[in-house]
């Protein structure tokens, strides 16, 4: 008795505050709040089982080996040339389901040309409306522990329904998610670096670091896209089932597919232009000090901010697409230089932003991205799997920032864009003299030619640019290039 009282007293408090949270009269929006703490706790409990399950996976896995069964070998695609590679040889599966696809195919509409894609949206039943998009209904799947009733299952059968299909004259077989953005004639620049004889897995993975240590540093992350080529998909299709079954615990498609390719023995061939965009917060950074390789996707985009300030995700995404357009190559590759009379830094990200400082800033340093997003997880400050600096509280540390604004054709080869200052009301200026001299650039103006796609098939390299006399105090006018032979950054 004694210690029952002595073990109920401090219980007490607990029993009011969980009195005062859930004893109240039944009325909608204390149902409402009641359903929404619910949920709050089952999501705090997922992630923490998922942590936990990850916490613990050091353990060796262990399963049950098959009855060995001879499968067919599929033939190699019998239309193969040496001719390069082109969009036509690409059969697109995006990962979608009727609920989210109406509001997400937005995203594949900004990039999905009727006339030059081939492949499909692949649902989990009939849509309402008429579709741009073509799709398919995934077909059913089930097995030990799996069930295409997943959607990780379903969709990581993408690959081997879009396959089963039998197109004709396909070298590689990408998968996306319904909200990956991609860039399709870098895709196909960056495909046709490679043998589509050959098995291939390509793609990028997390840039949040704990994103990667919880699913896997080998695996192309689904979002930001992968390609498989037509020989490992052809592999794939044999064993894809058994693979379902042996890695039913993964969390996403990606991860199985990955999973399954690992058995093949074929590691992930990493390319820097497939953003999962893991990030939290503004991806202005990355973008704006992208690494010499062409920009392949973008996924995330709802959960990211705009790309511009001032503007809409859809709308940001359409004037980047409109630079893209004009050179797709080149949209916002980096290149960075000095005014040595007034002892300036510039960085451009072609098609995307400027950033000038008025006083020299080392080469190495204006390549590494400023930190202006989190990690997608516990949205924290670090790390990522890449370098990336604090953007200073001091306003007198930081670059001036311009954003695009207009594309302009000259004639057919050339390209003008310009880029202007977008100042928010409370934004921290630096009243230094130096900066004033920056902030008089009202405009600035960006010549170059347009950069020839073959580029990607040669060894990367930085363009140079030059600041140009004709412009004035208010408009700054550079101009990008190849570099000339011998020429660097500081002579
Ligand atoms: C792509 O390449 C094939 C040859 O493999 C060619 O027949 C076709 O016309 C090309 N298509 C485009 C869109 O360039
Ligand atoms: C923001 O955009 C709106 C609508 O496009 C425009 O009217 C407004 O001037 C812009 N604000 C600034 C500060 O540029």
């Amino acid at each position: 008795m004694q210690t029952f009282q002595a073990a109920s007293k401090p219980i007490q408090p607990l029993i009011n505050t969980f009195k005062k949270l859930f004893v109240f009269p039944l009325n909608l929006s204390n149902i409402l709040l009641l359903l929404a703490r619910a949920a709050l706790l089952l999501c705090l409990v997922a992630s923490m089982l998922l942590a936990i399950h990850s916490a613990f996976i050091s353990d060796p896995r262990r399963f049950i080996l098959p009855r060995r069964t001879r499968t067919a070998v599929s033939e190699p695609d019998a239309h193969t040339s040496d001719a390069a590679t082109n969009i036509s040889h690409i059969v697109f599966g995006i990962g979608a389901s009727v609920q989210t696809w109406e509001d997400r195919s937005l995203y594949t509409h900004l990039w999905w040309d009727p006339n030059r894609n081939r492949g499909f949206a692949w649902l989990d039943g009939e849509p309402r409306k008429t579709q741009l998009v073509p799709y398919r209904v995934s077909g059913q799947c089930s097995g030990p522990d799996y069930s295409c009733k997943s959607a990780a299952v379903r969709m990581a059968r993408i690959v081997v329904e879009g396959f089963k299909l039998g197109l004709k004259n396909v070298r590689w077989f990408v998968m996306g998610d319904d909200d990956t953005v991609f860039f399709t004639e870098n895709l196909v620049s960056v495909l046709a670096k490679y043998d589509h004889n050959q098995m291939y897995y390509i793609g990028g993975n997390s840039e949040s670091v704990e994103q990667d240590e919880m699913h896997s540093y080998e695996m192309a992350f689904g979002g930001g896209g992968f390609a498989i080529s037509y020989p490992l998909a052809a592999q794939l299709v044999n064993v894809m089932d058994g693979c379902l079954q042996r890695y039913h615990f993964f969390y996403g498609s990606d991860q199985r597919v990955w999973a399954c390719i690992s058995e093949l023995g074929v590691p992930l061939t990493r390319e820097r232009g497939f953003h999962q965009f893991d990030i939290r917060g503004k991806p202005y950074g990355i973008l704006a000090a992208h690494p010499v390789a062409p920009l392949v996707s973008l996924h995330h985009l709802d959960s990211v901010e705009p790309l511009f300030p001032n503007k809409t995700r859809i709308d940001s995404l359409k004037l980047l697409m409109e630079a893209y357009r004009v050179d797709s190559s080149r949209i916002i590759q980096q290149s960075v230089c000095y005014d040595r009379r007034r002892k300036w830094s510039v960085s451009v990200a072609w098609g995307y932003t400027v950033q000038i400082y008025p006083f020299l800033v080392t080469a190495t340093d204006l390549e590494i991205p400023f930190q202006t997003f989190k990690t997608w997880r516990s949205w924290s400050n670090r790390p990522f799997s890449f370098n990336a600096r604090p953007v200073s509280a001091d306003p007198c540390w930081r670059p001036v920032v311009y954003f695009l604004k207009g594309v302009q054709e000259v004639d057919t080869r050339g390209t003008k864009t310009s880029y202007e200052r977008f100042v928010t009301k409370d934004e921290k200026v630096c009243d230094r003299q130096d900066y004033s001299r920056v902030m008089a650039v009202k405009e600035f103006t960006v010549s170059s030619m347009k950069m020839d796609t073959q580029l990607w098939m040669k060894a990367p390299q930085r363009q140079c640019c030059e600041i140009m006399d004709r412009g004035s105090d208010d408009n700054m006018w550079i101009r990008i290039r190849k570099c000339r032979k011998g020429e660097t950054i500081t002579t």
